[in-house]
């Protein structure tokens, strides 16, 4: 990407004429290809088709027991099953997998793991392979966490497991994020090099069965979510990356959650005012009353015209 001259000094777009120009700079078109299909007009989100939303709940290493994991998955089960238009997702740690999966054997919830390896099967101590994950009904995978990234994962890594996933029938959830909000703009480098690393050699097909979770890693948490206002300039360029990388039909139907600091409370401006096609919750997913909120929530926000 080339460089972004009125980003040198818009620290993160406070003035609203600096937000508008980057607004626009973000979803104007730059490729010919994509000039004719105009799907964006001066930075609005052009919706092709609704999507449903989506609620996902990152456990992390926890609870501690499969009983805790039961009650979780009770106390948000009623939510589910009235959330018509949300998709919603549960990531336990890899050994309650096959008894949450028996846990939500009649509820609308979709079962995830937080990682997996790449490879599918071999000599490879204390890993989990895509193919077992896949085997025991796991739908979806996160993959590239920033949590894991911490860990030693790199881009390549990560790249090697989206494709393991879409190998193995499992929809990978793509983390991706900055860890901080350089005033010159280097974050969207940052973001649209994950992008590229992650995708590199994934087919444009495979594109429809891929879900995007930006997570700005400084809000993952956190005290307080990014702002919508933000949330939305970074869908945008993501959007874009991803029609330049790709085309415009796919830069819309990727579904890209948003990740960090979530909750009840902010979760209605976050999908709404960011427009995000949901989200990745982490520690208020645990928290059955909450997580069945956001679920409700999501279910109520009526899709932009
Ligand atoms: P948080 O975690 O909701 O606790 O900030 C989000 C995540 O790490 O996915």
């Amino acid at each position: 990407m080339g460089p972004i001259p009125f980003l040198t000094h818009a620290s993160h777009f406070t003035q609203q004429d600096e937000s508008r120009k980057f607004l626009y700079y973000i979803s104007t078109p730059l490729s010919k290809s994509v000039e004719s299909g105009s799907f964006f007009l001066r930075g609005k989100i052009s919706h092709m088709k609704t999507k449903k939303k989506m609620i996902v709940g990152n456990w992390k290493m926890n609870p501690a027991t499969m009983d805790e994991s039961k009650k979780i998955i009770k106390g948000i089960t009623k939510a589910a099953e009235a959330a018509k238009k949300v998709d919603v997702v549960v990531c336990p740690p890899f050994i309650f997998l096959t008894e949450v999966k028996k846990a939500i054997a009649k509820a609308k919830i979709a079962l995830g793991s937080q990682d997996i390896y790449f490879e599918d099967a071999g000599s490879r101590t204390g890993f989990v392979s895509p193919v077992q994950v896949a085997g025991v009904g796991t739908k979806y995978t996160i993959i590239g966490h920033s949590e894991r990234r911490d860990r030693g994962e790199t881009d390549e890594m990560v790249n090697q497991k989206i494709s393991a996933a879409l190998r193995n029938g499992l929809t990978p959830i793509f983390c991706i994020g900055e860890k901080e909000r350089h005033s010159n703009g280097d974050y969207l480098e940052h973001i649209s090099m994950q992008i590229q690393k992650g995708f590199a050699a994934i087919a444009k097909t495979d594109l429809q069965k891929v879900v995007i979770a930006y997570e700005p890693v400084w809000a993952i948490g956190a005290k307080t979510a990014m702002t919508p206002h933000d949330i939305y300039e970074m869908v945008l360029y993501i959007k874009k990356v991803l029609r330049e990388k790709y085309d415009a039909i796919v830069s819309e139907s990727v579904a890209v959650l948003y990740g960090g600091s979530a909750n009840a409370e902010n979760a209605e401006a976050i999908i709404k005012d960011g427009e995000v096609d949901g989200l990745l919750v982490g520690r208020e997913a645990l928290v059955p009353e909450n997580f069945s909120k956001m679920i409700l929530v999501a279910n109520n926000i009526k899709a932009k015209k």
